[in-house]
């Protein structure tokens, strides 16, 4: 069986994360990409080294250009700019501030990506991300079931890490899911966790369920505020854990960032939902039934996400 081809745009922390969990699962062989010169290659070269050690047997290399990305099965885009300090004011700028930035250098790689390698499924990280999605879309002209964003996959995670913390249980028998646009206005959805079948809130008091939703809100800028930017360890797992999903077509429930057509109500946005991911990318649409208040809340974020998608000018 021939070897499946990932190419990661941007080989920063994420990026560069992803092609290391992507080998050490074996999945691909990987080309890294970045616009600055040296890095790509140089992390490319670093990961390869590590082979005879960590027992993979795949190809991963750097550039600055895409002739090498040619086929690819899977493109991740994390190239932009991340949530930063201001040097000069101090102050972080919010996700939805980097919309017009990002939109130009995610523009940018998207056109390069749809050329060489047209059949691709392209997995979007870059923030905001529901936004990026839509530029993405917009840029390769690819079907919607073929461009995902990663945000769901990170918020849910980050969402059971803190269950499991404060439970004294293992990570793998918390179920739960967390929806919306991937930023303040996410939906965990508390009615729909369990510890392993056991509904959230008899082993949970209110206060403390309710404190832990509210964490995993801030769970990006909790990290930007320990360690002066964004995370990457977590969002690269969720990345890989969508790839892994698509290149092995396991049929996996992910809630991802999706093109929605009249579902939940929405019509032509990106809003995060449980989707199925297998070889073709989107392969359905779970519509949940939400009550009044969950809707209301997933109301507020694609009110949300709909505002940044506003200033994309699309
Ligand atoms: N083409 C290719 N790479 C680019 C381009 C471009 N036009 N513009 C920027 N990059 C690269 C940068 O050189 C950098 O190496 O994208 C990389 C981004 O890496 P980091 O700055 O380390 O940012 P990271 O933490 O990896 O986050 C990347 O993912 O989670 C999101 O909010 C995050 O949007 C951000 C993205």
């Amino acid at each position: 069986m021939a070897r499946s081809k990932v190419t990661v745009v941007g080989a920063g922390n994420v990026g560069a994360t992803c092609a290391h969990w992507i080998v050490s699962r074996e999945l691909a062989d990987v080309v890294l990409i970045d616009i600055v010169e040296g890095l790509p290659q140089g992390k490319a070269l670093d990961l390869a080294q590590s082979a005879p050690v960590m027992g993979f047997d795949l190809n991963i290399v750097g550039a600055n250009n895409y002739e090498a990305t040619a086929g690819s099965d899977v493109v991740v885009i994390t190239a932009g700019v991340p949530r930063k300090k201001d040097p000069v004011t101090g102050k972080f700028p919010s996700r939805d501030e980097l919309v017009k930035t990002n939109q130009k250098i995610v523009g940018e790689v998207t056109r390069q990506v749809a050329k060489y390698s047209p059949n691709a499924i392209l997995v979007v990280v870059s923030n905001p991300l529901d936004a990026m999605c839509h530029v993405v879309l917009q840029e390769s002209g690819f079907p919607s079931e073929r461009v995902i964003g990663q945000a769901g996959a990170l918020d849910t995670a980050r969402y059971k890490t803190f269950l499991a913390q404060e439970l004294g249980v293992s990570v793998r028998d918390i179920h739960g899911i967390v929806l919306g646009g991937h930023g303040d206005t996410m939906v965990p959805l508390p009615r729909h966790t369990s510890v392993a079948g056991i509904p959230v809130r008899e082993l949970l008091a209110e206060d403390k369920l309710q404190a832990i939703i509210q964490r995993t809100r801030n769970g990006g800028g909790e990290i930007v505020g320990l360690i002066g930017v964004s995370a990457w360890y977590a969002p690269a797992a969720g990345t890989v854990e969508m790839v892994e999903a698509i290149l092995k077509d396991q049929k996996r429930v992910i809630p991802s960032a999706v093109y929605l057509r009249g579902e939940y109500g929405y019509n032509g946005l990106y809003i995060g939902i449980p989707a199925l991911l297998g070889a073709k990318g989107v392969e359905r649409v779970i519509v949940m039934d939400l009550n009044d208040d969950e809707k209301a809340m997933l109301d507020i974020s694609a009110k949300a996400v709909q505002d940044v998608v506003n200033i994309l000018g699309y």
